[in-house]
């Protein structure tokens, strides 16, 4: 695998970082996911457009112009064989002497890596599970700070469940890793976006696709027991797409399998992917 750090192109096990790096001594920086399809970068100007302002939220001035964000990625993905991919970007504040304050001048530490993606079709439905949010209240900054999430996830995982849904005051937010959609009487609801959720990419892209096709969504709130007696649960993310789950803290969601919804949600985005293969074959 060939990542980039800070100006270069270099195999993985080549690739070495100061341990004063101010991601590693504080978790001081920022990252995005991105997914590529048939070798391109999906959604790749919202995915900049969130790096700049996650960098304007924690006081870092972007290192790289757009234009060479979008070089370095795209030889990030042709150096690693085209194809499906998941690539992964940080930023931190780079090295200095250990102090909570950080140097008014700082040399950011750039990285990108990437690896094949394989989205398992997820037919038969996955189960998760819901726990308290216990996280910061900045979760729309796409933080490498991860360590509540990280054991949110771990929850799930302990009991054969693949994401943990926080509850935040009685409300639905996110999922540890994932954004959150239910159905109810035949709507699509998912919390409108706060600084307790991470805008996602694939939330933003559903809820295009759906007002497109005209089946009924919105953004607001949605309670812990709306989420109990939703009739269809959904996870959405860059690497998992929009995974429909059938078991909510081992009960049944809806008939206990994908609903008719996610059915209809989950070709479109399979169409979306189709038509930007063709395009890139042209
Ligand atoms: N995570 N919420 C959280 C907390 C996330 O970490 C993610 C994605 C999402 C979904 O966002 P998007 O649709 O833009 O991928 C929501 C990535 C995939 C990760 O950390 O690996």
């Amino acid at each position: 695998m060939i990542v980039y750090l800070n100006g270069e192109f270099l195999p993985l096990s080549e690739a070495r970082v100061p341990v004063l790096d101010r991601g590693f001594i504080f978790g001081d920086g920022v990252y995005e996911v991105l997914p590529v399809y048939a070798g391109r970068l999906f959604r790749l100007e919202e995915h900049l457009q969130r790096l700049n302002n996650s960098l304007k939220s924690i006081k870092l001035a972007n290192p790289l112009t757009h234009q060479a964000w979008i070089e370095n990625l795209e030889t990030i993905v042709v150096r690693n064989n085209g194809g499906d991919q998941s690539v992964y970007l940080q930023v931190t504040r780079g090295p200095a002497k250990r102090n909570h304050n950080f140097p008014e001048q700082v040399v950011p530490t750039v990285l990108i890596m990437s690896e094949p993606m394989i989205v398992a079709p997820p037919s038969s439905g996955v189960k998760a599970i819901t726990s308290a949010d216990i996280r910061w209240q900045r979760c729309d900054i796409k933080s490498i700070d991860l360590l509540a999430n990280v054991l949110l996830r771990r929850q799930a995982i302990e009991v054969g469940a693949v994401e943990t849904i926080l509850i935040r005051e009685g409300y639905v937010m996110e999922g540890a890793a994932s954004n959150v959609f239910v159905v109810d009487d035949g709507i699509a609801i998912t919390p409108p976006k706060s600084q307790f959720i991470l805008p996602g990419i694939t939330r933003d892209l559903m809820l295009e696709a759906m007002l497109g096709a005209q089946l009924p969504c919105r953004e607001a709130s949605i309670s812990e027991a709306q989420l109990r007696s939703a009739d269809e649960i959904w996870l959405t993310s860059s690497t998992r797409e929009i995974l429909p789950v059938i078991t909510l803290d081992d009960k049944t969601v809806g008939m206990g399998k994908p609903g008719p919804v996610w059915t209809e949600v989950w070709q479109i985005y399979q169409d979306y992917k189709q038509k930007l293969r063709k395009n890139s074959h042209e």
